[in-house]
């Protein structure tokens, strides 16, 4: 029963051309608009956008920075509807240096005061915001909306659930139950269970730490972890708990994922341990043969791991309240991956080593510290793992591994084929028996990125891929309503050196004839990334966030030099106002006949 989608789906789009500019670019048969950017009202209330006077106060009530991950709830809740819903949309970090002027000449031990730190703080989280299409069919911001919220590690008390909740090493000063805990921070990808919530990733939190760490007993952890970082966010310089010299442990309170309830505005979101600890990218999710839960999560790190975690109950698609707790019991695993084939292997404590004898005591400390577990399993670290998608069209799961430059070539292997890798590469995987509950799956290779005319690069596509259709770093991914798969593209900081152009997004046929043929659809202002592509139910709308424009303008092509800075950007988009400093903003991206976004 595969839907089988011909060459005119993918090709039903007037290609972008390779470049890079101050602006964006969109297939010139669809539109793109902004919907909502850093600074306008979330709140009821919230005042309006002052660059210059902004405060946590006013940040708390408007939208985020960094916007990353969206998610679409339809509303109301249970209708298949495509013209109102609530978005769920993540704030990663900030770029401190684009929001506040005069900060990129100053030294920044006096220019991080409380008032920049707690902006950052109130800045980052995520957004929870009613939108819907007016009488002329265009997308609103339900501004009075009883659902909108934002979410901080500023303002929101969340508890912790789970196999890890409660336990010593969880514990802190300001919380010496080891239950509770001050919001969540770096989300990367997400996820939207089948009961309407909200999965929000906890990706880098190394970065938000300041001092050295003192607890002997984390030291190998917290170095696992990346700790001390080099650069970190100075938060801890006004909230003691990112100090780690004052609380070694509060590290081990980030790295879950939160589970958020979005169509309940007052409630308290989750951090699920049983999900692991580690650098969070995404929780896509499908359900087993037999109605249980998979969630599917990449650690975000150059030679880390692929996991999931599969609920030990079953969904209860009729009654929300009886998921509530579903994913504090369940069973973690890690992907090993062979040249014929790869293995689901159970990070479960007393098995396999996971015992006292390697420092593991409970459960606890195996999802706490379960990339130490994963080693002694056998893992196989991976090229960056990024956001990972189960297609519902046909059971099949996609893996972008977005790039690894550190791998050496006596570490090159079938998954991860090129030393120095720059570029990245998706991973096809089939669980066994077509359900994700298999422990067994078969793999492979549908694209390795880079630019197909240099043969020292190693790239492979379908040969009709043309100049403009090859990307490179693929990182966040989605499925459309024609069981097409799209890719949004992020070569990280130093600019465009993988690609020589602007990052985008990207249809990519992985069926038919054409499998492995990409085309681009959308392509990103001057040093921003793509984030989040999310359809709605019927495809007709798609909603993608631009994330740190202007950050990343080393010289480029077209002659601008690097700048990034309030005062002198690469880029004011989307406002390109001189008052104005370059906005993180989400688009609203439509055809001009009205019909699927792509054609
Ligand atoms: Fe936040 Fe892995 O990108
Ligand atoms: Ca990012
Ligand atoms: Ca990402
Ligand atoms: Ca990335």
């Amino acid at each position: 029963d595969t839907p089988q989608y011909t060459p005119d789906d993918i090709f039903g789009f007037e290609e972008v051309p390779h470049g890079i500019d101050e602006t964006h670019h969109i297939a010139a048969d669809h539109n793109a608009g902004i919907l909502i950017r850093w600074g306008d009202p979330v709140l009821p209330g919230a005042p309006p956008f002052n660059v210059l006077e902004q405060s946590a106060a006013s940040q708390l009530a408007q939208f985020g920075y960094n916007n990353d991950y969206i998610g679409f709830i339809p509303l109301p809740y249970g209708s298949n509807a495509s013209d109102r819903g609530l978005l769920c949309i993540h704030h990663e970090y900030t770029n401190d240096d684009l929001m506040h002027a005069g900060m990129a000449d100053a030294d920044p031990r006096e220019f991080y005061t409380r008032r920049i730190a707690e902006i950052s703080m109130a800045a980052h989280g995520g957004t929870i915001v009613e939108v819907a299409r007016d009488g002329n069919g265009n997308w609103q911001v339900v501004t009075e909306s009883k659902y909108n919220r934002r979410i901080t590690p500023l303002s929101t008390t969340m508890s912790i659930s789970g196999p890890a909740a409660g336990h010593p090493r969880l514990q802190t000063s300001e919380d010496p139950t080891g239950h509770n805990v001050m919001g969540t921070f770096n989300n990367c990808a997400g996820g939207i269970t089948p009961w309407g919530t909200w999965l929000m990733s906890e990706e880098n939190f190394n970065f938000y730490f300041i001092g050295q760490p003192s607890d002997e007993a984390e030291a190998a952890n917290h170095e696992r972890m990346g700790f001390p970082a080099g650069r970190a966010y100075p938060w801890g310089a006004y909230h003691k708990r990112f100090d780690l010299a004052a609380e070694p442990r509060e590290p081990n309170r980030y790295g879950w994922v939160v589970e958020v309830d979005p169509l309940d505005p007052a409630s308290t979101p989750v951090k699920r341990t049983a999900l692991g600890r580690f650098k969070h990218e995404g929780c896509e999710n499908a359900l087993t043969k037999d109605g249980r839960l998979v969630v599917y999560m990449g650690d975000d790190q150059q030679f880390e791991y692929l996991y999931k975690f599969v609920t030990a109950g079953m969904v209860d698609a009729g009654d929300r309240a009886a998921n509530a707790d579903l994913l504090d019991n369940g069973t973690l695993y890690v992907a090993r991956f062979e040249e014929d084939g790869g293995r689901w292997l159970p990070l479960v404590h007393g098995q396999n080593g996971l015992d006292e004898t390697n420092g593991f005591a409970s459960q606890a400390d195996v999802l706490i510290e379960a990339r130490r577990a994963a080693d002694i399993l056998g893992a196989t670290p991976l090229d960056r793992p990024e956001d990972v998608t189960p297609s519902p069209a046909t059971g099949k799961i996609y893996v972008a591994l977005t790039n690894s430059k550190e791998r050496a070539p006596e570490q090159v292997d079938a998954v991860n084929p090129r030393a120095a890798n720059l570029w990245g590469q998706i991973v096809e995987m089939e669980p066994e028996g077509g359900d994700h509950g298999a422990e067994n799956f078969a793999w492979t290779l549908i694209v390795k990125c880079g630019d197909p005319r240099f043969p020292a690069i190693g790239a492979a596509w379908h040969p009709d891929t043309g100049e403009n259709g090859w990307f490179t770093c693929p990182d966040n991914m989605e499925v459309d309503a024609k069981g097409r798969l799209w890719v949004a593209t992020d070569q990280g900081s130093g600019w465009s050196a993988s690609s020589g152009g602007a990052d985008g997004l990207y249809a990519l046929a992985t069926q038919g004839e054409k499998r492995g043929l990409a085309r681009r659809i959308f392509r990103a202002p001057i040093g921003a990334e793509v984030c989040g592509p999310c359809f709605t139910p019927d495809g007709t709308t798609l909603f993608l966030a631009v994330q740190h424009p202007g950050a990343d303008g080393t010289k480029s092509f077209k002659g601008f030099e690097r700048t990034s800075t309030f005062e002198d950007p690469a880029t004011r988009w989307p406002d390109f106002d001189a008052a104005m400093p370059p906005r993180p903003s989400v688009l609203v991206i439509t055809a001009k006949n009205g019909g699927p976004v792509g054609g």
